[in-house]
C-alpha cells in the first residue's frame, strides 16, 4: 500500500495523507541553520549542532508521536484546524505534503479556505522560512484568525531536557512590533538568540507557553486560539514561545499571504546592547529586510532550485527503469547531502544530543556527496583528520560546533583511521587536488601539534601495522564497523556502554574485516605515495597489503567464506564453527571489493554463501543463524533481539558491499537484484509494511528472524545513502572516478540493453552512451570519444567547459 506518489518532473514525494505509517520528515537547510519537518509540520530548528544549539524545542519519545513544531492554527468561526493536519487533527477537506530539495510545501482546506505552507531556509540564511498563503474559496467573505506557534529550546537540548531547577527560571524574550525575541541566557555567556517574526502587524502575541495552551491543554486545545484572543504575554521563566495572532478578513475568490520568518543572529560581544538590557536587534531586523516579500521569498525560492538543478547535473542517468533513474537523479543525492550535514545527529532516530560526527561515518558519507560540493568536502576532510592522534587512532565521534574529540565515546575503533584515506582518496579522484595532502592538519586538536594530511593517512594505514594480533590479522579495538561486535567488553552489568566499557587495547580480539578494508583501501595510499615520489613508502606499504591479503586467506577464510573474527579468547567468530553467528556480511563484502580470493573462486564461494545463508525478500542480514542468548564476549550485536540491528537485521549500509562485490565477480544480475530489495522506491508499495520514508534509505529493516520481518527503521541518516550512490552509479551503471580520468565499466542486468549517463568531471561534461548488444553482464568491446576509439575504458581529464560523446559498446 502507498501513502502518496513520486512527482519527478517536480523532484518531490507528493504524501496524501497526514495519517502516514510514521511521521516521513524532509531536511531544511544548506550549511548552517537547519530544520526538520514531518507530514504534519512536525520538527525543529537548530544551527550548526543539533545538541549544543538548539533553536526550538522537540520532545522525543512524546505521546503522540511527533507533537511539537511550526503550527499554524486557522480559527474559522468555531472551527479550528492545521494546515498540517496536527495537532488539532481536524478533519481535513483536501491536504497534500510535497517534500522537495530543501523544502516542504503543505497544502489543505477545509470549508472553502485553503491554505498553504510553503517552508525553506534560502541558502546562506540562517533563517527558516515559512510563507502561509489563505485563499477563500467560497463566494462570501470569510473573517478568520491565523495564529503562529514555535516552542524555543534553551539552547543545549541535552540540559533543556534534564535540568528543570534552572530552566524553569531562566525563560525570557523581548517583543517589539510583530517580532518575538528569544534571549534567554543572553545576558550572560552568550552572544546569540534567535526571532520570530512575521511581515505584517500583528492582533496579539504571546510568548509564555502555559499561557498560550492553558496550564492543562495540549497543542491541540490552545486556550487562545479557541478564546480568539491573545493574551499579549512576556514569558518569564517556565517555557518560552512565540505566537503571533493576526485577524484577517477575505474576500471571495482572494488569497493573502504572510512571511513569517524563524532567525538566528550572533552578535560581536562588545556591539550585544542597544540600551541596558535591550538587545542589539539590528542584525535581526536586516535579515527580515531580507524577506518581507514575495518577491524576495520566490527569488530566494528559485535559487534554491538553481542549486539542486546544479547539483543533480552532476551525475544523471537516462534509464529505462524510473525508479533507478528517480533514486540516482534525485533521491539518492539528496539524502547524500544530508547525511553529509547532519552525520547521525539529528533525525526521527537520532535525538540530536547523543552523537556528534562520527568519524567513520562522515568519511563514509563523503564517498556519496565528493562530486557534489567537493569544497565542503576538502573542509571536512581536514575537520576529520584534526581529531586523529599522532598514531592514527583517533576519536569516534566529535561536536560540529566546536570541532572537537568528543571525550564520552573516547576512540579505540580500529577501522575508524583506515576510512580517512578511503575519504581523501575519493576527494582526490574526484577532484584531482592533491594540494590536500599538505595541508598541515592537527593532531588531538591541538594547533601546536601538526602534520600535512599525507602523514596524518600514513598513521592511518600505519595503525592497522602496528596493532595486529595473534594471527598478523588487525586488532577490532572497542569494534570495528560494527559498533555492536564488542570483542573487547564483557559487559554484564546493564548500563555499561558497550562503546566504552572494557579496554580498547585488547591485544588478542582480530578483525578480518579490517584486514579486507586495509587491502581495499591501502592501495590508494600507496598511488599517492607513488605521485608524490615516495617509492620507498610506496613499496613498504605495498608490502604490508600483500602480506595482509595473505593472512587473510590463511586465518580468514575457512571453506566456504570468510570469518568475521577472533574474540578476545581467540575463537573464531562467524565461522563454521559457531553455532550462531556463522557468517558475517562485512568481511565478504570487504574481502572480496578488496579482490581477496577472485582468483582462486574462494570470493565467489563466499558470495554464494551470502546469497543462500543470509539473503531474504528484503535484502541481506548481518549475520545467520541470529543470536538467540547474550554473549558477553561478543558484546551488544548479542543484545538485540534476533532479527533486528546488529544481530541479523538487514543493515542497509553494508548491502552495497555486496553489490559492489558481486560486480567484481561479474554478476550485474544480482547486483541489481540486491539494489532493488533495499531501495527505497522499490520498496514503495509495501510502505505499510516498511513504515518509513519510500523516498530515503534506512539504517535498518527487520530480518528474518524479526517479529517484523520488512520493517524499517532508522530513516535518514545512514551510511547506507553514500554506499548505495557509490554502488549503482559506480559499480552498476559503471561511471567511476579514478586519479587520472573516469573510468566506465558497467556491470548490469543481462537484459538491460543500455542507458545513458551524463557526468560533469573536473569541469567537462562526458555524454556517456552504453550499449550493450550482446546481452552481457559485464565487460567492454569498444570505447570511442568523440568518435575516435580509445585504448582501455578510463576517459581521459578534458578542458573546464567542454562536452564530450562518449559511446561504449559492451560485449
Ligand atoms: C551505525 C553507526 C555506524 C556503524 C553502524 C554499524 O550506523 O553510525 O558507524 O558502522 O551503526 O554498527
Ligand atoms: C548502537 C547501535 C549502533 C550504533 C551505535 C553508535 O550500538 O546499535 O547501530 O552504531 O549505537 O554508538
Amino acid at each position: 500500500m502507498k501513502y502518496g506518489h513520486f512527482d519527478d518532473k517536480n523532484r518531490e514525494y507528493v504524501i496524501e495523507t497526514p495519517k502516514t505509517p510514521f511521521p516521513w520528515i524532509n531536511y531544511l537547510g544548506n550549511k548552517d541553520f537547519f530544520g526538520l519537518i514531518s507530514n504534519t509540520a512536525g520538527g525543529y530548528n537548530f544551527y550548526k549542532d543539533a545538541r549544543l544549539r538548539r533553536i526550538t524545542r522537540f520532545r522525543y519519545n512524546n505521546i503522540p508521536v511527533d507533537d511539537g513544531g511550526r503550527y499554524y492554527y486557522i480559527k474559522d468561526g468555531s472551527s479550528v484546524w492545521n494546515p498540517g493536519f496536527k495537532p488539532c487533527k481536524t478533519e481535513l477537506d483536501s491536504y497534500e505534503c510535497r517534500h522537495g530539495l530543501g523544502y516542504t510545501r503543505i497544502t489543505s482546506s477545509k470549508d472553502c479556505v485553503e491554505a498553504s505552507m510553503l517552508a525553506f531556509v534560502p541558502l546562506d540564511y540562517n533563517g527558516e522560512i515559512n510563507r502561509i498563503t489563505l485563499t477563500n474559496k467560497s463566494s462570501a467573505a470569510k473573517k478568520l484568525q491565523l495564529f503562529s506557534l514555535r516552542e524555543w529550546c534553551l539552547w543545549d537540548a541535552s540540559d533543556d531536557m534534564l535540568n528543570f531547577q534552572r530552566n524553569f527560571s531562566i525563560g525570557q524574550v523581548e517583543v517589539e512590533g510583530s517580532v518575538i525575541y528569544h534571549k534567554t541566557e543572553y545576558r550572560e555567556r552568550r552572544n546569540h538568540y534567535a526571532f520570530f517574526s512575521v511581515n505584517t502587524e500583528i492582533d496579539g502575541f504571546d510568548s509564555q507557553l502555559e499561557s498560550f495552551l492553558g496550564m492543562y491543554n495540549g497543542f491541540n486545545e490552545p486556550e487562545v486560539v479557541f478564546s480568539g484572543k491573545a493574551k499579549n504575554s512576556v514569558a518569564d521563566g517556565w517555557q518560552p514561545c512565540a505566537s503571533h495572532q493576526i485577524d484577517v478578513v477575505l474576500q471571495p475568490g482572494e488569497t493573502k499571504s504572510f512571511i513569517f520568518v524563524l532567525g538566528y543572529v550572533e552578535v560581536p560581544e562588545e556591539d550585544k546592547w542597544e540600551a541596558p538590557h535591550v538587545i542589539n536587534k539590528k542584525p535581526a531586523k536586516a535579515m527580515l529586510a531580507q524577506y518581507s516579500s514575495d518577491d524576495q521569498v520566490d527569488a530566494a525560492f528559485a535559487a534554491l532550485a538553481a542549486n539542486w538543478d546544479r547539483l543533480l547535473s552532476l551525475y544523471k542517468v537516462d534509464i529505462k527503469d524510473e525508479k533507478t533513474a528517480r533514486m540516482v537523479n534525485i533521491w539518492n543525492p539528496y539524502q547524500c547531502m544530508v547525511t553529509f550535514n547532519m552525520s547521525r545527529s539529528a533525525s526521527y532516530f537520532e535525538s540530536g544530543v547523543g552523537r556528534g560526527l562520527g568519524f567513520r561515518d562522515s568519511s563514509q558519507d563523503l564517498l556519496g556527496f565528493v562530486h557534489q560540493i567537493p569544497d565542503r568536502a576538502r573542509e571536512r576532510i581536514l575537520d576529520i583528520a584534526a581529531t586523529q592522534f599522532r598514531d592514527g587512532g583517533c576519536y569516534h565521534q566529535y561536536q560540529p560546533l566546536t570541532k572537537k574529540g568528543n571525550n564520552d565515546i573516547g576512540g579505540g575503533f580500529n577501522d575508524d583511521p583506515l576510512w580517512l584515506i578511503a575519504g581523501t582518496a575519493a576527494y582526490i579522484k574526484e577532484t584531482g587536488d592533491y594540494s590536500i595532502l599538505d595541508e598541515q592538519t592537527a593532531y588531538d586538536c591541538n594547533p601546536e601539534d601538526t602534520g600535512t594530511l599525507l602523514e596524518h593517512l600514513a598513521a592511518s594505514f600505519n595503525h592497522v601495522v602496528n596493532n595486529k594480533g595473534p594471527h598478523e590479522l588487525p586488532l577490532i579495538g572497542r569494534a570495528d564497523w560494527n559498533d555492536c561486535l564488542n570483542l573487547n567488553c564483557h559487559s554484564t552489568e546493564p548500563g555499561q556502554s558497550f562503546q566504552t566499557y572494557g579496554t580498547s587495547d585488547g591485544r588478542i580480539a582480530e578483525s578480518v574485516f579490517i584486514g579486507g578494508m586495509f587491502v581495499a583501501i591501502g592501495p590508494d595510499l600507496v598511488e599517492l605515495y607513488k605521485r608524490k615520489g615516495m617509492t620507498a613508502q610506496a613499496e613498504a606499504a605495498q608490502a604490508e597489503i600483500d602480506k595482509m591479503r595473505a593472512t587473510v586467506l590463511e586465518h580468514g577464510y575457512d571453506g566456504e567464506w570468510f570469518v568475521r573474527a577472533y574474540d578476545a579468547f581467540g575463537n573464531k567468530v562467524g565461522s563454521k564453527e559457531c553455532d550462531e553467528g556463522k557468517i558475517f556480511i562485512e568481511p565478504q563484502g570487504y574481502c572480496v571489493m578488496a579482490g581477496i580470493g577472485v582468483e582462486d573462486g574462494r570470493a565467489l564461494k563466499a558470495l554464494n554463501s551470502v546469497r543462500d545463508l543470509m539473503e531474504c525478500e528484503h535484502g541481506i542480514v548481518v549475520q545467520q543463524p541470529a543470536y538467540q542468548t547474550y554473549h558477553s564476549n561478543l558484546g551488544e550485536c548479542t543484545s538485540y533481539p534476533p532479527g533486528y540491528k546488529e544481530n541479523a537485521g538487514i543493515f542497509c549500509h553494508n548491502n552495497p558491499w555486496i553489490m559492489i562485490a558481486e560486480t567484481v565477480i561479474g554478476r550485474g544480475d544480482r547486483a541489481f537484484s540486491l539494489y532493488k530489495k533495499i531501495c527505497p522506491a522499490y520498496r514503495e508499495e509495501i510502505s505499510d509494511l516498511h513504515r518509513t520514508e519510500p523516498y530515503v534509505y534506512s539504517q535498518m529493516i527487520a530480518g528474518k528472524d524479526a517479529g517484523r520481518i520488512g520493517e524499517a527503521k532508522n530513516s535518514w541518516l545512514t551510511g547506507t545513502a553514500a554506499w548505495n550512490f557509490v554502488a549503482i552509479s559506480q559499480a552498476i551503471l559503471g561511471v567511476k572516478p579514478e586519479f587520472d580520468g573516469l573510468r566506465v565499466d558497467p556491470c548490469i542486468p543481462s537484459d538491460w540493453s543500455g542507458y545513458k549517463v551524463t557526468r560533469i568531471f573536473r569541469g567537462a561534461t562526458y555524454e556517456i552512451s552504453i550499449t550493450n548488444p550482446n546481452g552481457v553482464q559485464k565487460g567492454i568491446k569498444t570505447v570511442t570519444v568523440d568518435g575516435k576509439a580509445i585504448e582501455g575504458n578510463v576517459l581521459p581529464v578534458f578542458e573546464k567547459g567542454t562536452t564530450h560523446k562518449v559511446e561504449v559498446v559492451m560485449g
